[in-house]
């Protein structure tokens, strides 16, 4: 059997606030809420990681695409992180949060909440990430994002 190299593992991202909150955050916008079916989960019950990715890249893409007034693509996923595993009957909330915006490009941080226990509901923040989209005109060219009067959310 080859022998697997030993890659040092990337450095631990600093956590900046606790996982588990007593609500849901007031100070970015709402962009998505959605809640997983069974098909969306595997054998364990957990629900995969890339059915969140997607709903991550919608939720960054309403904040995007609003100032970018038109087309946008997804260019890149800077950072993705799953801080605690979602089970079906959490109900997700996608927060989002403008970082940058450059000439053509638009670069998002969204958080996602579940809620979960309806007996004695709980906020746990399960998954972070920072995506940048592109401007692009209908030919896919990147455009330049109009001026954005009030960048902050
Ligand atoms: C997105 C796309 C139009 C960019 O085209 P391009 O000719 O490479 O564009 P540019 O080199 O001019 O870069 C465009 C912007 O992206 C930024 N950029 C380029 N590479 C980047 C990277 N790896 N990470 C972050 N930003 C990046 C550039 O800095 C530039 O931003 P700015 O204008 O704000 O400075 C092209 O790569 C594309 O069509 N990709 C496929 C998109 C797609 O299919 N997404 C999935 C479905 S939506």
């Amino acid at each position: 059997m080859p022998e697997t190299p030993n890659r040092p593992l990337p450095p631990r991202l600093p956590r900046s606030e606790p996982d588990e909150m007593l609500r849901l955050p007031d100070d970015r916008q709402l962009v998505l809420r959605v809640m997983p079916m069974p098909r969306d989960a595997n054998g364990g019950g957990d629900i995969f990681g890339g059915w969140i990715m997607a709903q991550v890249d919608l939720a960054g893409a309403v904040l995007a695409a609003r100032l970018s007034k038109g087309r946008i693509v997804t260019l890149a996923v800077n950072q993705f992180i799953f801080r605690q595993p979602v089970s079906v009957g959490d109900l997700l909330s996608f927060y989002a949060r403008l970082e940058r915006v450059g000439t053509t490009s638009i670069t998002v941080n969204v958080e996602v909440y579940a809620e979960r226990n309806p007996a004695d509901i709980h906020v746990v923040k399960v998954t972070e990430a920072n995506l940048t989209y592109v401007a692009v005109t209908a030919e896919g060219v990147p455009r330049p994002v109009p001026p954005q009067p009030d960048a902050a959310n």
